[in-house]
């Protein structure tokens, strides 16, 4: 069978950026491939709705949140984190790896933290130099409120509210200066459609100034250094030049569709997913869902992992199993980057035939799909007859 990726990183990867990618590779003290950062580097800025600097590092998503850990804070700091998933935890433990103290807000997995806990932790530390929060948390499929924090952050000039929007940045509209975001880090392997191993970040002025002041230990990963250096067009080390040709043609293809497109495309997709789930009979896991992935909680009776399992084993489509306590209890189908409506009626057609093989047939067989393709018709107009995909299209 067709081999389909619905997980939520990485996700599938454009024909068009593949066949980018497979160009010779060009030496990167060069001015052609100058040429080309310097046109990601647009890209990007308009992709971020940023005015700042956007930061491309060669390494996964963790990386660059490490580097903004190393270039912005010290020794000794406290950071607040906000713990409702497996991401949230990894920021908590990561500061102290670098020997800060986390201050850890718990919210149960499936749930979106409460702006009031925040609060609190925040006038307990009053001396706090971070607050970390996942928009999207993916590992439970929950969206953050994180525009409400930010306003509690950003009466404090000494505190820097740090935003993981590795499955965020390009589903829904996040603009860091309109959102009072002042670090912004997000993944290739997501909705930028590339396949891993290049990650962003972007800073506001507040967190440039802090960066002055950091003392954590730091080499390859700089942010001042990079900022100085990628100004311009280059890199401090030698970077991950077949991704920046395939960054560059993600972004052409994201600029054709349009921001507002693609965020209407996003929001469609996740509504769809959420609506033909519910239609089976199925529950969904998170309280607050993200528009980037549906986790979806099993039927009670089946088997641990079923779904995904089966779904990886008789029908070679890949989404997303559980981890830690939703272990085998959860599955997530995504739906961010490079997925159109048709995806969404296969992964649940194909969900409902491995549900009925798995004994759970409490459903009418179509019924997921039919309630799917109600909210997914919004997205069937004539493209070519879409004035800006055609100025596109003749160049
Ligand atoms: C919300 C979130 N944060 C962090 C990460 C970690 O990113 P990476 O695996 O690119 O290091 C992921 C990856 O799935 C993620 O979804």
């Amino acid at each position: 069978m067709k081999y389909r990726l619905l997980s939520p990183g990485p996700t599938p990867v454009p024909e068009r950026v593949l066949t980018a990618m497979a160009n010779p590779i060009w030496h990167h003290r060069t001015p052609a491939f100058e040429a080309t950062f310097q046109k990601c580097r647009e890209g990007l800025a308009w992709l971020f709705q940023t005015k700042q600097e956007v930061l491309t590092l060669s390494c996964s998503g963790t990386g660059a949140f490490e580097a903004c850990y190393q270039s912005l804070l010290s020794p000794g700091d406290t950071v607040i984190t906000v713990n409702g998933g497996k991401y949230g935890e990894r920021w908590g433990k990561m500061a102290q790896a670098f020997g800060m103290s986390a201050v850890v807000v718990d919210c149960p997995w499936g749930e979106a933290i409460s702006v009031a806990a925040v609060e609190q932790a925040l006038a307990a530390h009053p001396n706090a130099k971070a607050v970390v929060v996942c928009a999207s948390e993916t590992s439970t499929g929950v969206r953050h409120p994180y525009e409400a924090i930010a306003k509690l952050v950003a009466a404090r000039p000494k505190c820097l509210m740090m935003v993981d929007a590795i499955t965020a940045l390009g589903v829904w509209d996040i603009s860091p200066e309109r959102d009072g975001i002042d670090v912004l880090v997000t993944g290739s392997q997501k909705a930028l459609m590339l396949p891993p191993g290049l990650a962003f970040v972007t800073l506001s002025d507040k967190a440039w100034a802090m960066a002055d002041e950091s003392k954590n230990q730091r080499y390859y990963f700089d942010l001042k250094k990079e900022r100085k250096n990628q100004k311009l067009n280059q890199t401090s080390y030698t970077p991950a030049v077949s991704l920046v040709e395939g960054l560059h043609e993600a972004l052409r293809m994201m600029q054709e569709e349009g921001l507002e497109r693609m965020f209407a495309r996003h929001a469609r997709l996740a509504a769809a997913t959420r609506k033909g789930v519910q239609a089976i009979g199925l529950e969904l896991f998170a309280k607050a869902p993200a528009d980037s992935v549906t986790s979806v909680l099993q039927p009670a009776g089946i088997k641990p992992d079923a779904v995904y399992k089966g779904l990886m084993n008789r029908a070679n489509v890949t989404i997303a199993g559980g981890q830690d306590a939703v272990k085998g209890k959860i599955f997530r189908i995504a739906h961010l980057g490079y997925y159109d409506e048709l995806d969404i009626i296969t992964v649940l057609a194909a969900t409902e035939i491995i549900l009925r093989q798995e004994g759970y047939t409490s459903f009418t067989p179509g019924a997921g799909v039919g309630a799917a393709s109600e909210v997914l018709a919004a997205g069937f107009v004539n493209h070519k007859s879409d004035a800006r995909a055609a100025a596109v299209v003749q160049g």
